[in-house]
């Protein structure tokens, strides 16, 4: 939610930032802006729109582009917006500079008491220029700032994060100290690049990775002071507060499109590599291996019941595990949306395991739920795919989805590495409760590694989901039906289709359908239908004939096993056999095939759906 970088170092600063901005456009794609210091004064040059909008802006403003040109900036910023307080536009763009042009900031998160330090500043004479909260931070450091004589910038930034109440990662210059930027974090995320003399802050790893591996997670309620040469940390005192970095595997590559059309179709393509990085690692001689979780008969027999708390995607990978668990392990089970948790009052002590799942680590909603969880005495076991992320940072125990670094604003290989990681979670508790036998958990565990092999034949025949989406994309309405384990999938694969092609869509329980919302089946309304439970079969074929009967289009997904019985559909994609309770990692890649090709169809922008952001960082 919103993208930040900062760079201070002699490359062309305007490219690294842009450059940065390009690969975090994922975050917020409403408007972007630059801010930089040349010869002792701020320049701004912002633009609604994409990032693309802003580097033809500062090509007409007369800058080169050029990495190899010398460097005649001081120090500058970037930032690419979601919007919250104020509509996207040219003068709600980021940076934010104040009335008397000393101070420029960027910022992501949400300045909750921002109309009383309004009010407060244009008693003062301040001028505001946009509608945003964020430009109350910009003039009230420059208000702290020209009222100490000795004109100190840091000691000002300190005195305004007093008075903020809310959330922020903020990242501010001022025309009088070019020789540095100042950031502040909380609740939103900040990453510290260290190179040789040069310095980098983004809200993420692909803005800098192409410049350095080795970087430091910035702690809530730091204040970092970076210079060229130099990065020092304090606390809002001002003490000052020791750092390890860490240094980062990934190549630059791993965040870039590689030849595929989109992000979207390159992760999809990465699920069966991502799936296999996650599960093989971890399963060794017969057992499964979960690094750093004492997982063993002590720890479970504490655990009198079990909270997933997620939002969106990863709430659909709990739904799913939430099924796992109460069939395997027989342990009351839920899964909780994180933005209720808090306000749910929920029954929870340190009885209940809480597993949150955050491909991001920064979705706020999740963190707070995370540690209401935490108060009131529960462990928390993350399964987060961002490592050094918050929620990895803050849970009791991390379990990495090795998915790498997902772009895309839909999440797709996120969603089957989550469900990696709860399918080892639910058959090694199984197997310590004592619910399956050493010869069903071995099973199991081959099962799992079947699994990369199955996607790899799923993408091989995409060209099906293709076709069918060419035929479909001018549909109005769309409902997914599924019962047990494929009502979830079904709510995922609603989810992906809405999110990326605007198609209204919902789902629904198989059964659940004729008890009202069947009266919106007519004549070529479409029906998806994953129905890959054989004792469930022909209670679906009854709910797919009451559609059909109503005039629906019916696609059915259904396993092989299950290809040559009678279903009245008209259209069926077979995915391969594997358990039954492993068939929701096989059946979501077509519906997120379907999801694309529908949306390539429409024209949408796949990558960066309308009114989304990749992480949310607000409440
Ligand atoms: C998925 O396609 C979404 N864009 C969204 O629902 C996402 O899964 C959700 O916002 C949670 O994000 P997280 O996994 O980073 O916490």
């Amino acid at each position: 939610m919103c993208g930040i970088v900062g760079y201070i170092g002699d490359r062309n600063t305007l490219s690294v930032l842009l450059n940065g901005l390009t690969r975090l456009e994922y975050r917020g794609y409403d408007s972007a802006g630059v801010t930089f210091i040349r010869d002792g004064e701020i320049q701004l040059i912002k633009k609604k729109g994409h990032v693309s909008e802003l580097k033809a802006e500062v090509a007409r403003c007369g800058f080169v582009l050029d990495e190899s040109l010398v460097n005649s900036i001081d120090v500058g910023m970037g930032h690419t917006r979601w919007a919250t307080h104020g509509a996207p536009s040219d003068e709600n763009s980021h940076p934010h500079i104040s009335m008397d042009k000393k101070i420029c900031v960027v910022h992501n998160g949400i300045i909750e008491n921002y109309d009383e330090l309004r009010t407060f500043l244009k008693r003062k004479g301040y001028k505001f220029a946009s509608e945003t909260d964020t430009e109350v931070a910009a003039q009230l450091i420059e208000y702290y700032y020209l009222q100490n004589d000795k004109k100190d910038f840091e000691e000002a930034v300190r005195a305004t994060l007093r008075d903020i109440v809310g959330s922020y990662a903020l990242v501010i210059v001022c025309a009088d100290y070019p020789d540095r930027l100042i950031c502040a974090k909380k609740d939103n995320p900040i990453v510290i690049g260290i190179g040789e003399n040069e310095n980098f802050v983004a809200s993420d790893i692909p803005a800098l990775i192409e410049y350095t591996r080795d970087v430091v997670f910035m702690e809530d309620n730091c204040i970092l002071i970076m210079k060229k040469d130099s990065i020092r940390i304090t606390d809002i005192h001002g003490d000052e507060i020791s750092y390890k970095p860490t240094h980062i595997d990934w190549d630059a590559d791993a965040a870039q499109k590689g030849g595929y059309a989109h992000f979207m179709m390159k992760e999809m393509f990465e699920e069966p590599k991502a799936f296999e990085a996650t599960v093989n690692s971890r399963i060794k001689d017969g057992e499964i291996f979960l690094e750093h979780i004492p997982m063993d008969k002590d720890f479970l027999s504490k655990i009198k019941n079990i909270n997933f708390v997620a939002c969106g995607t990863a709430y659909h990978a709990g739904c799913v595990g939430k099924h796992l668990i109460e069939k395997l392990c027989r342990i009351p089970t839920n899964c909780c949306v994180a933005s209720e948790y808090v306000y749910s009052d929920p029954i929870v002590d340190s009885s209940t395991l809480t597993i949150v799942i955050s491909q991001s680590g920064e979705t706020l909603d999740t963190m707070r739920a995370m540690r209401e969880a935490s108060k009131l005495g529960s462990k928390t076991l993350a399964i987060v795919n961002v490592i050094g992320s918050t929620v990895a940072r803050e849970a009791d125990y991390v379990l990495y989805t090795a998915a790498g670094p997902e772009i895309s604003v839909a999440s797709t290989k996120a969603f089957t590495t989550q469900l990696a990681c709860i399918y080892l979670i639910a058959f090694k508790m199984a197997h310590i409760l004592g619910k399956i036998d050493d010869s069903q958990y071995v099973e199991y565990q081959e099962e799992l590694k079947a699994i990369p092999s199955k996607l790899t034949s799923i993408l091989n025949k995409q060209s099906e989901i293709q076709k069918f989406a060419s035929m479909q994309f001018n549909a109005d309405s769309i409902f997914f039906i599924g019962r047990g384990i494929d009502y979830y999938l079904s709510m995922e694969a609603s989810l992906k289709l809405k999110e990326l092609s605007y198609i209204h869509s919902e789902a629904y329980p198989g059964g659940e359908l004729k008890h009202g919302t069947i009266a919106l089946i007519e004549e070529g309304t479409l029906v998806v239908s994953p129905i890959t439970q054989e004792a469930l079969a022909s209670k679906m074929e009854s709910n797919i004939k009451e559609v059909k009967t109503r005039g629906a289009i019916v696609l059915a997904i259904v396993p092989e096993k299950l290809n040559n019985r009678e279903f009245s559909c008209d259209e069926k994609f077979v995915i391969p056999d594997t358990d039954e309770l492993l068939t929701p990692i096989l059946g979501v890649l077509p519906c997120q095939l379907f999801a694309y090709y529908m949306a390539v169809n429409k024209g949408c922008d796949v990558d960066k759906p309308r009114n989304l952001a990749k992480s949310v960082t607000v409440e």
